[in-house]
């Protein structure tokens, strides 16, 4: 599935859209390269789940937690890690318990599309300068399917 994201109103109404799904377990997985909109997709989700105020990057703290939304929220940007098996080493398994994982870099930690509960969400820039607004490629697991956003 493609979902044209022509501008920041569209990357809120998605995020919107996957946000109304989400379930604890999920994994949201941001591919897409240095900035494509990871990030932005991930605010979307966690303002639409009700939080209001910052959301931080996790660029340097790799992890940040959002407890208290009707889902429960992992942010990680993995991009700074040197190998999958720090994922394991920063707790990510408890970070998850009972909570929906927004990954950035995903493949940086080994990847999750084996995970049913995984949305592979792949952010592509549509034109030359990256002003021209994105696309996502989306490939929705197992157990998305009969709940596309
Ligand atoms: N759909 C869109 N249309 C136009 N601009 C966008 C869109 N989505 C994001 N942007 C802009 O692109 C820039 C980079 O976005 P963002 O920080 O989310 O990227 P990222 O993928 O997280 O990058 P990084 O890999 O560096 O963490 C921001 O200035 C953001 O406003
Ligand atoms: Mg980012």
């Amino acid at each position: 599935m493609i979902v044209d994201l022509p501008d920041l109103a569209a990357m809120d109404v998605f995020g919107a859209r996957i946000a109304a799904k989400l379930q604890p377990g999920d994994v949201v997985a941001l591919s897409g390269g240095l900035g494509a909109g990871k990030t932005t997709l991930a605010r979307a989700i966690i303002s639409a789940l009700g939080h209001e105020g910052e959301v931080p990057s996790p660029t340097f703290t790799i992890v940040e937690t959002y407890d208290h939304l009707r889902v429960p929220l992992v942010h990680a940007d993995f991009y700074r890690l040197e190998h999958p098996s720090e994922a394991e080493e920063i707790g990510l398994d408890d970070y998850r318990e009972g909570a929906a994982l927004l990954a950035e870099w995903p493949d940086h930690a080994g990847g999750f599309s084996h995970e049913a509960t995984c949305l592979e969400i792949t952010l592509q820039t549509v034109g030359e300068n990256g002003g021209e607004g994105r696309r996502a490629v989306v490939n929705a697991g197992e157990a998305w399917q009969s709940r596309k956003p």
